[in-house]
């Protein structure tokens, strides 16, 4: 699996507090099957993103970790108009691996009027926004068909993992199956901020889209669209979600 939203990278954040606990994250995820994890430290008025401090993190992570899982460069990007601008005249900057692919969190108390015009200004700007984690958003929630229609303009959206699983209470998880059933799921990504509640590990994550909405597009959300924007490639449609069968069900 690849992991395009995690906050491994200590003193930067929220996230990990120390290497100590940075190594630890990125060994849970490798031991449970995550080959490549992105390193994306918030980018807001709380936590100035440093472009050469992280790349400085990312080295000492990977040295200390050991050679896997492959650590790779990115930003937790929330919209403002510093960012905005800064993100439009230098593109390499906030996104994944330097490719185009930039995750962008909306407020919990705000959704900008200019919002359409923001993802226009972007993507004219050489950049793929990505959308963080929209079922855990209380404004967003309310907003399917908006969310559609920046979908259609070439938004991606990403879920977090454990919203699948019930942990971000029921209305998030409802909406992650919401968002399945349109179609409009890109990318499931951990967003692990810890080594107990927010962790790092998709093994349970991975076992619960496949039971649910099958093995072709689990696979799509957790490997081949997060390797192409590693890449900075257009994304595949996911595959239609197709349920596995319990063996029960033939005996209903
Ligand atoms: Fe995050």
């Amino acid at each position: 699996m690849i992991d395009i939203h995690s906050h491994i990278l200590y003193g930067l954040d929220d996230g990990s507090k120390d290497l100590e606990q940075s190594v630890a994250m990125v060994r849970m995820a490798g031991e449970n099957g995550t080959t490549d994890i992105v390193a994306t430290p918030h980018s807001n008025l709380e936590y100035r993103f440093q472009p050469e401090l992280v790349e400085a993190r990312i080295a000492e992570l990977q040295k200390a970790a050991g050679p896997t899982p492959r650590i790779h460069y990115g930003c937790d990007f929330h919209l403002s108009y510093d960012n905005i601008q800064d993100a439009v005249a230098h593109p390499g900057r906030y996104s994944i691996n330097h490719n185009g692919y930039l995750l962008v969190e909306f407020s919990d108390l705000t959704i900008f009027h200019t919002t359409t015009q923001i993802f226009e200004q972007l993507l004219a700007a050489g950049l793929a926004p990505v959308i963080t984690h929209p079922e855990r958003n209380l404004l967003l929630q309310q907003r399917l068909e908006q969310l559609k229609s920046w979908a259609e303009m070439g938004v991606a959206i990403q879920v977090t993992g454990q919203s699948f699983l019930g942990r971000f209470g029921n209305r998030a998880q409802e909406f992650s199956e919401a968002l399945m059933k349109e179609r409009l799921v890109h990318f499931v990504a951990s967003d692990a901020h810890d080594l107990k509640h927010r962790t790092t590990d998709l093994s349970e994550v991975r076992n619960h889209l496949v039971d649910h909405y099958g093995e072709p597009a689990a696979a799509s959300l957790l490997v081949g669209n997060p390797r192409a924007a590693l890449d900075g490639r257009p994304l595949e449609p996911v595959p239609e979600p197709a349920p596995r069968r319990k063996w029960f069900s033939f005996l209903r």
